[in-house]
This record gives structure tokens, sequence and C-alpha cells, in this order.
């Protein structure tokens, strides 16, 4: 059994910016061999020049909800590092919209980016893995899956699909060797936070969260890190809540009790 990640070939998806950024540096860290996979190309090219253009870090520019693109990635991670040991499908969006104004259009952009890309990376993945015997394919969920936020429909629907998904593929999986499992953090200090958020709901949401702070990305990308590696070997099917206690109960203020 290996601790770290060295030489394992890893696909993170939403690599550019943000968790999938931190993932990208915390796998270089450990030893893997990086395909990073994003939708936007500029700032997958800026990722690589502040990163010093390492040798283990090849580029993907692609679109989660295409499976062709997906599938790319992966021939690309298989050529180049000759297999493909781990997959991180990460890449999601969010959009604020009141329930009764939800339209068609950003429903379906949601749930395709979100659902679908998290469905085409697990099952491109499986594909090249089950003949391998195995591999450890993550997806970042969030605790919005259960724990819903109003203005977000489109979003928590998204989430709570991919951890029925992560359930249904690992169980099916389990006995091939290939392992799925699931990060759920909620808010985390990255733009994708700010973009969803009102400007003032950042010290609103914070009296909201025992720890009374926001995620940093790298600590989705230790627990990411975890559920990739070997120390996680007998665990398949999880999705680990990383949320400062937000979703534990209410606190009730001090004047209350
Ligand atoms: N930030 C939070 O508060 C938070 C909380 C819980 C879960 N999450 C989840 O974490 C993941 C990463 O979010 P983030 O906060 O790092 O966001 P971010 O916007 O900082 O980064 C997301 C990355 O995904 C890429 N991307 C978007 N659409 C894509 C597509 N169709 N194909 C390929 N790449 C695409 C973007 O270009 C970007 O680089 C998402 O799944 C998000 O839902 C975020």
């Amino acid at each position: 059994m290996q601790a770290g990640l060295q030489e394992r070939s890893a696909v993170v998806t939403g690599a550019a910016n943000g968790i999938g950024r931190s993932i990208v540096t915390h796998f270089l860290e450990a030893g893997a061999r990086v395909t990073a996979f994003d939708i936007e190309a500029g700032a997958l090219e800026k990722l690589a020049q502040e990163l010093g253009h390492p040798a283990d870090l090849a580029l993907a520019t692609g679109d989660v909800r295409s499976r062709a693109s997906v599938k790319s990635a992966i021939d690309t991670a298989c050529e180049r590092f000759g297999s493909l040991d781990i997959m991180v499908a990460n890449a999601g969006i969010a959009v604020g919209q009141h329930f009764l104004e939800i339209d068609d259009e950003t429903w379906t952009r949601i749930l395709e980016t979100n659902l679908n890309g998290a469905f085409y990376c697990i099952q491109e993945a499986a594909r090249v893995m089950v003949p391998a015997g195995k591999g450890s394919i993550v997806v970042t969920s969030s605790t919005n899956a259960f724990y819903v936020e109003s203005t977000l429909a489109h979003y928590n629907a998204s989430k709570g699909g991919i951890d029925a998904l992560i359930r249904s593929a690992a169980l099916e999986l389990a006995a091939t060797g290939v392992r799925v499992n699931g990060v759920a953090p909620s808010m985390v200090r990255t733009r994708a936070a700010f973009v969803t958020a009102e400007s003032d709901t950042s010290s609103s949401y914070l009296e909201r969260v025992p720890m009374g702070r926001l995620a940093e990305p790298s600590e989705v990308a230790n627990a990411v890190e975890f559920l990739a590696s070997d120390r996680s070997s007998f665990c398949t099917g999880q999705v680990l809540v990383l949320d400062g206690g937000t979703t534990l109960g209410i606190m009730l203020p001090e004047s209350e009790v």
C-alpha cells in the first residue's frame, strides 16, 4: 500500500480555479502526474505558468458537458502518463435564482455541467480503471445535496443527484477494485462562493458556521487527496462532509440558553 500519490496519474476537472486548482497543486506535491482539465484555456495556461510548467502536469481544455471531451482528457492522461489511476470530478457551477424564476436554459446548464459532467467522468474513468482492476474516483459534491439553500434549487438538485450517483457507482464497482467517493464542503473561499452569495451573505452566513469561517480550498484538497489515495482503501460510496459543523444542528444564541 502506498501512502502518497507517487506516480499516480490523475485527471482533475475544473482544475484552473478554486478548489480544483488547489487539488492540482496538492496532487503534484504528493507525487502524482496530473492532467488538468478545464473549460477556460487561458486560466489553465496561467496555472501551468505559475507552477513553472512541471513535467508531471498535462493540460486538457474541454467541457465536462461533453462525453467526448471527458474521454479526450482521459486519453491525454493515459498517453502522457501511461495510466489513469485517479479521477477527480470537480467542475461545477451555480447561479442564484428564486425558485419561481428558474428558466429551462439555466436549469439545464447547471444539471448538464454538475450532474451529467460527473456521470461522464465517473463512467469514462471506470471504463479504463475496471480492466486495470484498480482506481479511485472522487466527486466534489456539496452540503447543498442535503442541507439546501434558497435560490439554488437547480444546484441543490444537481448535488443531491451526485450523492446518489456516487453511491450507485460505488455499489456496482466495489468488486472491481474501483472506489467512488465524494467530498461535500459548505461554503469555500473561492470565486464561485461569491458569485452565488448576495453581497451581505458572507457575514450572515458566517454566523451560521459553528467554526465561524469559510473553508479554504486546501482543506477540501486534503480530503480529496485522502479519498484518492490508498489511505482510504476500504472506503467506497461515502461523501465526506467538510462544513465546520454547519449541518450538525442549531446552536442557540447565548441569550436564549
Ligand atoms: N466554493 C464553494 O463554496 C463550494 C462549496 C461546495 C461545493 N463546491 C463545488 O466545488 C467545485 C469547484 O468549485 P469552485 O468553488 O472551485 O469554483 P470555481 O468557479 O472557482 O472553479 C470551477 C472551475 O470549473 C471550471 N468549469 C466550469 N464549467 C466547466 C465545464 N463545463 N467544463 C469544464 N470545466 C468547467 C471553471 O472554468 C473553473 O475553473 C464545484 O463542483 C462546486 O459546486 C464549491
